[in-house]
């Protein structure tokens, strides 16, 4: 099929979709919101709710980090005429038909399908029509589809799409550019005033931070040695003649010329070449997405920025205020989350001098790296270490599993994450954590490149084992290259 017929063909279902959650405004029937605890959730949270509130929908939101028995028991007391899944729920097709057989439900996502749809369940999925939902359109894309269809003054929802997809890492287009269906929702953005877009260093932080801390904020690509530390990157801008300072008063990215960025480039890319990170060399430069309706000198100015606040108030355990921000507030929330992401930054910091103190905490196995929390990474925080580890790791070839215990479950949550080299070469992380957690009683899904599971802790091991020969089936040729 073409891409016309395929895009026009998602825009069915999104109609479909609209079409319920159209009936249930108008007769005022209670609608539940469940999103996901990642940045990506969280701005399809905001996007879903920000569009209903504005129908002054009887809505009631939630967000979870995954889809279990409690969540069911819930739909089922509190029966609810329509429950919408925004960012999650394609992997637990089989839960919602069998458990929930008689209630209606629509799953707006966009990770790859697992189990049948039954009559009871309206879908909005990329992949059902030909699309890349790693990287052509996030949660909050396809959240943002409906909520267009919706009403179309809802095109200012677009720039929270584009938050989501930066939070997902989905730019994997030329020069760190969104690509795919998510191309026309930043022009959507654009169009709408709320989004502009250039081409410059990727530090994090340029509006706000000073330049040495802004590199050491930056961990996509993660710079060993700068990463984390500011001292070595002060020294480094000395050491390169840049000032950091003119008067009294730090300068930040946007201050420096043409000149210094080049120079500050090259010295980044010959020191990452030296340290074997390479691969990643090109991902400092790229394009930037900038919420020119957002205050300067805050983190909500610099999508990629937001999309971390976002993540850090999920993965700390303050979804809520994650949401709030997402739905507008500007006060209280913004303050919160700014020092929620203090936080965040000093437990991957503290998680990651961990990891690095004995070697065997990263443990080389014959197709994966494993990490085992356990007992010291949070199990929010596991994805985003992985996420981390993925582009730091000597090897290329193979992915980052890592795991934490849920005690007061019995469960361990693993993450799993590789390279796009990988999926290139076939790798489908998603369906191999599917299929290693269902050997297990467990539950795993998720995209090619990066996916997840919970399983039970007695069986971690044999979990791992399972994981390390499926990917050497999966990709063998790959390690016959050595
Ligand atoms: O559930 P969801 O699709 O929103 O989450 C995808 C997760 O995978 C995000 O946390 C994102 O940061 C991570 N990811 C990654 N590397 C990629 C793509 C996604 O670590 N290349
Ligand atoms: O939790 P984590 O960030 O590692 O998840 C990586 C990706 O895998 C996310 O997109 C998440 O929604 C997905 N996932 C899934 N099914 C699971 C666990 C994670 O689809 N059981
Ligand atoms: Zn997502």
């Amino acid at each position: 099929m073409d891409q016309a017929t395929d895009r026009r063909k998602l825009i069915e279902d999104v109609k479909v979709a609209n079409d319920h959650l159209s009936d249930a405004i108008d007769n005022d029937e209670p609608i539940h919101v469940i999103s996901h605890l990642d940045a990506d959730g969280l701005a399809a949270a905001g996007i879903l709710g920000g569009a209903l509130w504005r129908r002054n929908a009887n809505l009631h939101l939630r967000v979870q980090q995954w889809m279990d028995e409690k969540i069911v028991a819930e739909i089922q007391s509190l029966h609810p005429s329509l429950t919408v899944f925004t960012d999650m729920g394609a992997g637990y097709l089989d839960i919602l038909s069998t458990r929930l057989p008689t209630y209606r439900i629509i799953v707006l996502d966009h990770h790859q399908k697992k189990g049948e749809v039954t009559e009871n369940i309206v879908t909005v999925n990329p992949h059902e029509h030909g699309f890349d939902g790693s990287k052509e359109i996030s949660g909050a894309g396809v959240t943002y589809l409906v909520a267009q269809a919706l009403d179309s003054s809802n095109m200012d929802l677009a720039g929270l799409a584009v938050i989501g997809a930066l939070g997902d890492q989905q730019d994997k287009f030329e020069k760190r550019s969104l690509g795919g269906l998510n191309l026309e929702i930043v022009k959507d953005a654009e169009k709408s005033g709320v989004l502009e877009t250039c081409t410059d260093l990727q530090f994090f932080g340029r509006e706000t931070r000073p330049i040495h801390k802004a590199l050491a904020y930056t961990t996509t690509p993660f710079i060993p040695g700068i990463s984390g530390e500011e001292d070595k990157s002060l020294s480094l801008l000395l050491h390169l003649n840049i000032k950091p300072k003119i008067g009294d008063r730090w300068r930040a990215l946007r201050d420096l010329s043409s000149e210094e960025k080049r120079t500050l480039c090259s010295a980044l890319s010959d020191h990452m070449v030296a340290k074997g990170v390479s691969e990643h060399v090109l991902n400092l430069i790229g394009r930037v997405y900038t919420l020119v309706n957002e205050e300067p000198w805050t983190p909500l100015r610099d999508a990629r920025e937001f999309s971390v606040l976002l993540n850090s108030t999920g993965r700390m355990g303050r979804p809520s205020i994650g949401v709030a921000i997402t739905l507008g507030d500007r006060r209280a929330a913004v303050d919160e989350a700014s020092t929620i992401l203090e936080n965040y930054r000093h437990t991957i910091t503290r998680n990651m001098n961990w990891l690095m103190e004995k070697p065997d905490r990263i443990r080389e196995m014959r197709s994966i790296y494993l990490v085992q929390g356990e007992g010291f990474i949070d199990e929010k925080m596991i994805g985003t270490l992985a996420s981390i580890l993925s582009t730091t790791l000597p090897s290329w070839n193979k992915p980052i599993i890592a795991y934490a215990a849920v005690s007061e479950k019995g469960v361990v949550k693993v993450s799993a994450r590789t390279l796009a080299r990988m999926t290139e070469k076939g790798l489908n992380l998603g369906k191999i954590m599917g299929l290693a957690a269902k050997r297990f009683h467990g539950e795993g899904g998720g995209h090619d490149i990066a996916a997840g599971a919970q399983i039970p802790f007695s069986s971690v091991d044999d979990f791992v084992e399972l994981v390390d020969e499926l990917i050497y089936r999966d990709v063998s040729e790959v390690f016959a290259e050595g």
